[in-house]
């Protein structure tokens, strides 16, 4: 067993007693720092939009906004398929907008948008955009780790090389239905993949770039890949990322349990490691300069229906291993749309930075997809927010006229530490409107994020969403209403969120308890791949007719909606969701730990840290360096590997 640390440690966790599949039996505590400035928060706080912002804004008003939540929800059918028509689709869907089945007392779980419309996400990201006349605008800024190195693509250019490319792939015996592992850092190529596998119909699979050999390998022997995407080595901040390393590591392990990869194509990322000290398997490497270049810059769309499967990303839940969240093309493509362009009130004239990485379901929904369809000129950053000094956000705000800027509270925290300075001493003229994700963001930091960051001039919009649902579920509309630091406020179009208590009883008004959402919505996970039985026990059988999220939620006498964090066995690190039983299981597979309890701890800047009761093997006594090489083993078999947890969302 194990005994807590700090007496009244839980006592703002939610009374769970939760009878379900699921591991509810006890909670990770809410973030104490965090709920009682929430609590402590007025309604003196709300912080207004300005007249000038709210006048131009797509939705200007919380009256409109409530005429087109309205609509959404009494009509979900005619609201999503008027936003979908603006989309092409080479033949419509079927009569039946969606059909879905949440209910596990009414059978399977089964969630369908637009079934029958046929289409390709690639296609409406870039020849869309191309043939709309945008081909000269520019779609991908990129800014390497090094401030002096960059480049840049426009969506034609774009359209080109991700045509190579799928040519490549489908030469490689890539088709319709089948994976293929990405595993590259923030260079233009990890879009461009991505892009290039939705072209051709492939499955795509993106690994953070930085998960151990471990994660690497399980991933691959879930969906066995053709091939594999890769580059040499990243330079992140002043440290060198051997990655190919890392790949050939899992390769060799991934043969060794009879899954075999015929082909890892490589690029060479000179800025980081030449070709001559990159380790080489014959036969198997490619370079990806030497080859992808040389085929033609068009190629055929591959179209497929709207529930085919678009990619798998991988999540940590509160038991057994991470989950393979798989999302299909239609509601997808439609979902981070609409949410994009609603959430930032984009404009055509915005340039949009998300500080995260595209190995994470923020950059999926949020770097490539939703903005490319919405045409918007997109930052890609290869680097760290910290080098060569925290100013760097900043200077590349700057550097490209950045209007929307979309990043995570860890990083804000850690930024606010090190002093205005860094921050006021460029201009930031450009910025608009600010957002973040991937944690609760606690008032004081959204506050310098606010002033310091935004001059107080930039809304926020605090996005609560989760890789399975796809894209933003709650989250203000900038300039439709005053937002309070803290709180991610009202459900987007077409989401029913529903606080329930222990027993699964629908609370209303001002209460707290777990957050469910009703019915589904375009966006939303359709199963976990290879493994729809966990699907449902874990998201829809703990309070049966809902999708349960995971996370405790608030809501106050004027239906604003605070997070609290999660109420299950996860732990949120720099906003990077880990499991507890992953954990102890790590510890446990060490020869000298027996037993291990795994809590998440508040932490100042992380949100949460990791603590861990172990109790040792007969004889062996406690000592430093066996804590290190515990800390070592977690590490190695769940964390992302050394200096890259700090790049989850920064
Ligand atoms: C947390 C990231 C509060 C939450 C997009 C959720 C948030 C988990 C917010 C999903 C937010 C994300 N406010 N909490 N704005 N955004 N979370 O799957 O606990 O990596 O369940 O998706 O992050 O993490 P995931």
């Amino acid at each position: 067993g194990c005994s807590y640390p700090v007496e009244g440690f839980w006592k703002h966790s939610y009374p769970i007693s939760v009878n379900t599949a699921t591991s509810l039996s006890h909670s990770t505590p809410i973030n104490a720092v965090l709920l009682k400035e929430a609590l402590e928060s007025k309604e003196s706080d709300l912080v207004f939009p300005s007249e000038d912002f709210s006048s131009q804004a797509l939705v200007p008003s919380r009256q409109k906004y409530l005429e087109m939540y309205k609509k959404s929800i009494e009509d979900p059918a005619g609201f999503w398929s008027s936003i979908a028509s603006q989309f092409y689709w080479k033949e419509k869907w079927g009569k039946q907008v969606f059909s879905e089945n949440i209910d596990v007392s009414k059978g399977d779980v089964k969630i369908e948008w637009f079934k029958g419309g046929i289409t390709n996400i690639c296609y409406n990201c870039l020849d869309r955009n191309v043939e709309a006349g945008n081909g000269g605008k520019i779609a991908i800024y990129w800014e390497g780790n090094e401030p002096n190195i960059d480049g840049s693509l426009t969506y034609s250019e774009l359209l080109q090389k991700v045509c190579q490319l799928a040519n490549y792939l489908k030469d490689a015996g890539v088709k319709k239905g089948d994976a293929v592992v990405i595993y590259l850092p923030m260079l233009m190529e990890l879009p461009i993949a991505m892009l290039a596998c939705a072209r051709i119909g492939a499955i795509h699979s993106v690994v953070f770039a930085g998960f151990s050999a471990d994660s690497l390998v399980q991933r691959i022997m879930d969906c066995k890949p053709k091939v594999v995407i890769t580059c040499n080595a990243v330079k992140r901040g002043p440290k060198v990322l051997h990655l190919k390393d890392i790949v050939d590591a899992a390769i060799s392990q991934s043969a060794k349990n009879g899954i075999s990869i015929d082909v890892c194509l490589t690029y060479e990322n000179q800025s980081a490691m030449t070709r001559g000290d990159t380790k080489w398997h014959q036969g198997r490497d490619i370079w990806w300069q030497d080859v992808v270049p040389k085929y033609p810059m068009t190629c055929e769309v591959e179209w497929v229906d709207a529930e085919d499967p678009l990619f798998f990303l991988y999540t940590s839940g509160s038991t057994g291993k991470p989950k393979g969240v798989l999302h299909t093309t239609g509601g997808y493509m439609v979902y981070t749309a609409t949410t994009f362009k609603h959430a930032f009130d984009y404009k055509p004239s915005d340039v949009y930075w998300c500080t995260a990485d595209c190995g994470w379901i923020t950059g999926h929904s949020y770097i490539t997809y939703g903005p490319m369809l919405n045409g918007a000129t997109v930052v890609v950053f290869e680097g760290v927010p910290t080098y060569p000094d925290a100013g760097r956000c900043w200077d590349i705000v700057d550097k490209y006229k950045v209007t929307l800027f979309y990043t995570a509270p860890t990083l804000i925290r850690s930024l606010m530490r090190v002093g205005d300075e860094y921050v006021t001493r460029y201009s930031r003229k450009s910025l608009r409107v600010l957002g973040s994700v991937g944690e609760p963001i606690n008032p004081s930091a959204w506050r310098w994020f606010f002033n310091v960051v935004g001059d107080s001039r930039c809304p926020i919009s605090d996005t609560w969403w989760q890789t399975e649902t796809g894209g933003f579920m709650i989250t203000p509309l900038p300039g439709g209403w005053p937002q309070k630091p803290g709180s991610a406020t009202f459900p987007f179009f077409g989401v029913q969120p529903a606080i329930v208590d222990e027993k699964g009883a629908e609370l209303q008004g001002e209460c707290s308890g777990y957050l469910c959402l009703k019915h589904s919505w375009p966006g939303v996970f359709r199963t976990l791949y290879g493994d729809h039985e966990r699907y449902e026990t874990t998201y829809f059988k703990p309070f049966p007719g809902y999708y349960f999220s995971g996370d405790g939620c608030r809501r106050d006498k004027d239906g604003y909606y605070w997070l609290t964090g999660r109420v299950d066995d996860v732990i949120n690190v720099s906003g990077h969701r880990i499991g507890t039983a992953e954990v102890e299981s790590a510890l446990i597979s060490h020869s000298q730990c027996s037993e291990a309890a795994v809590v998440g701890v508040e932490h100042e800047v992380k949100g949460q840290g990791i603590y861990a009761f172990v109790t040792l093997a007969d004889g062996v006594p406690y000592s430093e360096e066996l804590r290190k090489s515990l800390i070592l083993t977690v590490r190695k078999q769940v964390l992302p590997a050394e200096n890259a947890a700090s790049r989850r969302r920064l």
